[in-house]
């Protein structure tokens, strides 16, 4: 699995022509960057993906944020539509309430800096958690470690909660975050190009190429 953290619809848009994208993660940063309205901008990438579209609920108590969860289901009526709830303690709170209501809805713990926030999150049955790597590395936190406690925990007590690891600043992070244990991730537009695209890779690309545009050439004059 492999999702993509962007609002933008035509990086959305071209990542989904690769048929390698189970869907879209946003936050409201990432949805400011793209500067068109809130409802507006999800059905835009609604539209754009097949996939899960995370939404990010906004409010910091329980009440705020379930009342505001509802707010999204109801505004988009897709089944597509995932929440993305902040792992502080109302949060935890709110996902479990929300995942009684609302069973099929796809859930997600997300603001995520610690091991002990991805147990809380899973005990209140969120479907997927986000630990930030990035954003853990930059405070000096061993974001490896949390990934590999937390899928040793997860494994251990046989919880059902997946990994969706977020916040990536290179594909190095990537790769040790999926070897650690991670299930899946959600990376920006640019890493998806950067995994594939190696200058190495594309220079030897391009040479095949040349070689083989002067093999057909020569094919040709000895005909
Ligand atoms: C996931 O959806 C997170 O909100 C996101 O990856 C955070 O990324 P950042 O640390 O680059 O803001």
């Amino acid at each position: 699995m492999l999702f993509l953290d962007t609002a933008n619809i035509k990086q959305i848009k071209h990542a989904e022509q690769t048929g390698i994208i189970q869907g879209v993660t946003t936050n409201p940063t990432i949805l400011l960057k793209e500067n068109i309205q809130h409802e507006t901008i999800i059905k835009d990438i609604l539209q754009a993906t097949s996939g899960i579209v995370f939404v990010q609920t906004i409010g910091e108590t329980t009440t705020e944020i379930i009342e505001d969860a509802t707010v999204i289901l109801e505004t988009f009526q897709d089944k597509r539509v995932a929440l993305k709830i902040p792992a502080h303690l109302d949060g935890i709170q709110a996902i479990k309430e929300l995942k009684t209501t609302y069973p099929d809805v796809a859930v997600l713990g997300t603001a995520i800096y610690a091991t002990e926030q991805n147990l809380l999150a899973a005990l209140a049955g969120a479907d997927y958690v986000a630990p930030y790597i990035n954003r853990m590395q930059n405070n000096r936190i061993d974001a490896y470690n949390v990934i590999a406690e937390t899928r040793k925990i997860y494994d251990d007590q046989k919880l059902q909660t997946k990994i969706l690891a977020a916040s990536f600043k290179n594909t190095g992070q990537i790769i040790e975050t999926l070897s650690k244990g991670a299930h899946t991730v959600t990376i920006p537009y640019e890493l998806l190009v950067a995994m594939a695209n190696k200058e190495l890779a594309l220079g030897a690309i391009k040479q095949f190429n040349k070689d083989a545009n002067t093999l057909l050439r020569e094919g040709d004059q000895h005909e």
